[in-house]
This record gives C-alpha cells, sequence and structure tokens, in this order.
C-alpha cells in the first residue's frame, strides 16, 4: 500500500503538483500524506494525518520534492509516523512503500550508534541507514541506496531523496515503482497515473534496477553491481475510461451503474483472449484461480462454473494462502489470478511461486501493464476501466463474465457464454431503474441500524453470499456474515434474534427449494428474510426482484448488495468511496 511520487527537474511551484499526484495514488492509502521540497539545501517537510481531500498548502519553487500517501502498518496513525522521514541532519529524506520486515535489529543497531528516532515506523530506519551509508559511497545516493537496500527484508519501494546534491534514488523489490521522462524533469511513482502531466515516456523499474534522477538526467544502474544499464522507455498510456464523477454523487454509484456497459463491452472485445484461455485451462494438467477479497469470490464463483458448464474441475485458493499449494505445481499446471489492480502483493507472490514451479501463469486483470499484466503469459483484459471507488464493484462482475464466457468456450457453447452475459447485461440496466434503487433503498432504512446481518446462497449463490457480506461490511460496517445456505444451523443461528436482517439468494434454479427451507428456519428465529432472486416467497419479509438470467444469476445477484450497501454507508454517513482502515491496491503482506 501506500502512494509515492517523487520529481527532480525545473524550479518551480512542484509542491503543489506533488500534492496533486497524492490525490491521483490515494486508492493506495489514505490515513495521512505528508510531502518534502528541497530549497537551497534544506528539507521542508509538511504532513498532515487524514485524507488530503481540499488541502492546500503554499509550497517555495523548488527543483526537487516527493510525496507519499500512507497506510498504516508500523506504527499508529500520527503526524509523526506520516511520511517523508528524514535522517539525524535532515540532509536525506525517505519515502517508502513495503514492509522493511527485519526494522527492529535495524533499528536497534541504529540506536546503539547514536540515531535519533521520531517515529514509530519501519521506514525511519531507511532513512538512518542512509545517513551511514552515504559517506562510505563518497556522498553519491544511488550507490549509497544499493548498499542500504541490499540490507532490507521484505516487499518494498523506496524513493531518497538527497537535498545537497539534488538527487533523487529509487529501488524496488516487487512493490511497483515507474519512472517518467518529461520536458521539465523526471519523475516517479507508484502508479503510473500520477506521471500524468509530468511525463510523456516511462520505464517500469524491475527488480534488480536502480534509478537516479538528477539535474542530468535519469540514470539507470543494475542495483547488484551498480553498473549502468540502458533504459527502454516507452510511450505512458493510461488505462482508457471516464476518470471523472459525472453526475454521480460518488464512484461507487458511478461504477455500479457502469457494469452493464462492462459487461457488453467484454462481450464485444475479450472474445479472443477468452477463447485462449480456454485452450489454455484444456491444455493444463491442474488449473487454479487465485484472487485477494472480492477477485477471490469471483474466483470461487469460476470454479462453479467450470464444474457446472464445462465438467472441469478448476481449482480455487485465496492469493495469501495460495503459496501453501504449490506444491502441487508442475510444469503442466496453470495458475490464473483474478486482480483488478494487477498489484494485490499476495497475488503477485503467488505467482511468483507459480513460476519457480514451472507452471504457466494467466490473469484476468483489469489495469493494463501493471506488474500482474507484464509477468503473466496470457491474460484477459476486463476493460472496466479506472475503477476509483475502494470498493470493487465492476472490476468484479466483469471477472466472473470472463469465467463464465471461458467455461462456455471450454465446453464448446461460446456463443451461448456471450448471450448469457447480454442478458446479463440487460438485466442490470432494468434493475438500475429508479423504482428498484428506491426499493433498495428503502431496505436499506430499515436495517441500517442492525449490527448483525447474514446472507446464505447455495451452489452457484454461495461465493455470492460471500461477496454480497463482504460488499456490505466494508462499506456500512455493519458485521455481514456469509454463508452456504445449509451451515448456518450449525453454529452462527444462534446469533440470529428477532429482527436480525438475513439476505436470502433464491435463483430459479435446484437450490431454491433448500434455501427456502433455510430461510423458514431463519424466520422461525425471528430473522428479518430480503429476499433476492426471480421470484417472490411468502418466507420473505421483503423481496429485491432479480432477473431470470440462469447461470449468469451470479452477475445480476452481486448488485442488490452492492447497492444496499451503498445506500446503508450513507444513512450511517461513511464514505463510500473511502471507507475506513481499507485500500484499493493492497500491496504489503
Ligand atoms: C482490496 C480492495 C478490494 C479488492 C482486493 C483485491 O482489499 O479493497 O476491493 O477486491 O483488494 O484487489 P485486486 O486489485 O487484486 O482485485
Amino acid at each position: 500500500m501506500c502512494g509515492i511520487f517523487g520529481y527532480v527537474g525545473e524550479e518551480r511551484e512542484i509542491g503543489s503538483e506533488v500534492l496533486e499526484a497524492l490525490r491521483t495514488l490515494e486508492y493506495r492509502g489514505y490515513d495521512s500524506w505528508g510531502v518534502a521540497v528541497g530549497v537551497d539545501g534544506r528539507i521542508g517537510v509538511e504532513k498532515r494525518t487524514g485524507k488530503i481531500a481540499g488541502a492546500h498548502v503554499d509550497f517555495p519553487p523548488s527543483p526537487i520534492a516527493f510525496g507519499h500517501t500512507r497506510w498504516a502498518t508500523h506504527g499508529g496513525v500520527t503526524h509523526a509516523n506520516a511520511h517523508p522521514h528524514l535522517d539525524c541532519d535532515g540532509r536525506l529524506a525517505v519515502i517508502h512503500n513495503g514492509i522493511v520486515e527485519n526494522f527492529r535489529p535495524l533499528r536497534d543497531s541504529l540506536l546503539a550508534r547514536g540515531h535519533r528516532f521520531v517515529s514509530e515506523t519501519d521506514s525511519e530506519v531507511i532513512a538512518h541507514l542512509l545517513e551511514d551509508a552515504l559517506p562510505q559511497a563518497d556522498g553519491d545516493l544511488a550507490a549509497a541506496l544499493s548498499a542500504v537496500v541490499g540490507r532490507l527484508e521484505g516487499l518494498n519501494a523506496v524513493i531518497a531523496m538527497d537535498v545537497r546534491s539534488g538527487t533523487l534514488a529509487a529501488a524496488k523489490n516487487v512493490s511497483p515503482l515507474v519512472v517518467g521522462e518529461g520536458n521539465r524533469g523526471a519523475s516517479i511513482a507508484s502508479d503510473g497515473l500520477a506521471l500524468q502531466g509530468h511525463a510523456d515516456r516511462v520505464l517500469y523499474l524491475e527488480d534488480h534496477h536502480l534509478v537516479r534522477l538528477s539535474p542530468d538526467g535519469i540514470t539507470l544502474y543494475d542495483r547488484r553491481s551498480m553498473s549502468e544499464l540502458s533504459a527502454d522507455f516507452a510511450p505512458l498510456v493510461l488505462q482508457s475510461g471516464e476518470t471523472g464523477l459525472g453526475a454521480f454523487p460518488h464512484f461507487m454509484a458511478k461504477e455500479m451503474a457502469e457494469q452493464p456497459d462492462v459487461l457488453e463491452r467484454l462481450v464485444r472485445d475479450a472474445t479472443g483472449q477468452i477463447e485462449d484461455l480456454a485452450a489454455a485451462i484444456r491444455d493444463s494438467y491442474g488449473a487454479f484461480l487465485v484472487g485477494c477479497g472480492t477477485a477471490s469470490y469471483a474466483a470461487l464463483t469460476g470454479a462453479y462454473l467450470f464444474s457446472r458448464i464445462a465438467a472441469r474441475h478448476v481449482n480455487f485458493t485465496v492469493g495469501s494462502e495460495f503459496k501453501y499449494h504449490e506444491h502441487f505445481l508442475t510444469d503442466s499446471s496453470l495458475v490464473i489470478a483474478l486482480s483488478q489492480s494487477g498489484e494485490t502483493v499476495d497475488i503477485i507472490e503467488a505467482m511468483l511461486a507459480a513460476r519457480r514451479r514451472g507452471a504457466r501463469l494467466g490473469a484476468l486483470v483489469n489495469v493494463p501493464r501493471s506488474t500482474l499484466d507484464r509477468m503473466v503469459d496470457l491474460r484477459v483484459h476486463l476493460g472496466a476501466g479506472p475503477e476509483q471507488c475502494v470498493l470493487s464493484t465492476k472490476a468484479y462482475t466483469a471477472k466472473v463474465a470472463v469465467l463464465l464466457m471461458t467455461a462456455h468456450a471450454l465446453a464448446g457453447s461460446p456463443e451461448k457464454g456471450k448471450e448469457e452475459v447480454l442478458a446479463a447485461a440487460a438485466g442490470l440496466q432494468e434493475m438500475l431503474s429508479d423504482a428498484w434503487v428506491a426499493q433498495v433503498r428503502e431496505v436499506a432504512r430499515r436495517i441500517h441500524r442492525e449490527e448483525h446481518l447474514f446472507v446464505i446462497g447455495r451452489g452457484l449463490a454461495f461465493p455470492t453470499a460471500l461477496e454480497a457480506a463482504l460488499k456490505i461490511k466494508e462499506v456500512s460496517y455493519i458485521h455481514a456474515e456469509g454463508f452456504a445456505g445449509g451451515e448456518l444451523k450449525h453454529g452462527v443461528i444462534a446469533l440470529v434474534a428477532p429482527g436480525t436482517p438475513c439476505v436470502v439468494y433464491a435463483p430459479s434454479d435446484e437450490t431454491r427449494a433448500d434455501i427456502l427451507s433455510g430461510a423458514m428456519e431463519l424466520k422461525s428465529r425471528g430473522g428479518y428474510m430480503i429476499g433476492v432472486g426471480p421470484e417472490p416467497d411468502p418466507v420473505f419479509d421483503v423481496h429485491l426482484p432479480t432477473p431470470d438470467v440462469g447461470d449468469a444469476a451470479p452477475l445480476v445477484n452481486a448488485l442488490p448488495a452492492q447497492m444496499l450497501g451503498y445506500h446503508a454507508a450513507l444513512l450511517r454517513g461513511n464514505d463510500p468511496d473511502k471507507p475506513r482502515n481499507l485500500a484499493k491496491s493492497v500491496t504489503v503482506k
């Protein structure tokens, strides 16, 4: 997590531009932020806790600056823990994304040598290590950083500033960094998005790279030998799609409403990539789907779809657990990662583990040229456009649609897959009518003060129930749990009290009769039953209708929970786009 951005070039009021770039990177963390500008051989630092929002600072003109937006890992959300962190003399500053896993012994030895620490962060050790390394490197910041990075354990991206030489140096291990070349100077950031307006050409740093940004330009090194490398810059290409809010009050509302278009676009544009993915699954001996958070529930839905439609067993594992299964992998395995951002560290680590075992790597990814996109052998681009709400909505639906179409391609019925996705797109469009949304808002009003909420589904609707509960809890902060319909009564039913809201997924498939009898059991304990499905039933206290789209039901079933969570969040006064403690791109373990 954490977003970092740096600039060296023409002297101008760059501090405000750094702040603007940090706004673009806030999806990576938003508990505090800080900017450092170098002026007349001194580093001026401005830090604040909380989101950047409308913050305005009058920065002096400067040729060198950098900034950081934080998602706390080590140390609370305080002014002192916000980055940048300085060395004892205030000559060097550091911004950091990742975790220095061995920071305790490093900090102890630095303290013993007389260094003064002002924060509780792991990151501050880097500034003090650099302070010791710089004289040994004859004042060369890049050489000093090379020595320091060699001592850090963990997955990290670091940018260091030496205000005396007016230089930045940066290196990374797994966490992303992109260097930009522009007319007015050199820039570097966690994401190409933040380089917009600063760079025309970019270079994605590799783990063995180290880069120096100085008034003389950009120099790329092999970090291990410090030999110079030639830098192959390529044009900056950004994800296409509207980034503004338009008429919508929040990105969550906008992105929910975009789902029908996203599905139609996939049917139009992704057929070739989907055929290739289906062929790779056919040719593999053991295929795995991996994802984190919402993407994991899309992956689990995929496992059901492949079984149901193509009679094919495709394994499912959440990203962070994948490495404990890697023993099954061979060079005939296929590992398919699902990720909106393409930067989730647990996914990247899973793919690195799979590559070490010789497996073939595939991805369903929304952000082109992300780390995941660049490392895999085959990919399906979700083409959902920028997803800016921290909660994933349209990227989830896109992933499920791709898996549905891939399952059909594998079963030899590709046209049926497309028809089902188009039917779901039309169904979603109908659901987004004012009348349907008003119904959901009414349910949100009824439940928004509740403490607990349970969601049940069977078969294809089981992963949907898990995703529905995640969506509701992460935005409304109501404790919500999803269960397989038959599981609730093995313990959790003890928590169902009169009035406890229970969402029941009752599609028109073979699960309907059983899920309705589970719903009856909950109602008998006083549960307030919110039925989601094509048909009403007397057991429901309220019915949120969905179109009957057969095996494409997971595509229409996510929206009721997204909308319910959104309206409950608004009623509770929460920010639906940036819920507390979350980040969109989870780049630490
Ligand atoms: C974070 C986000 C979730 C997302 C998950 C996986 O937790 O808040 O919305 O589902 O990461 O992200 P990815 O980019 O890999 O799909």
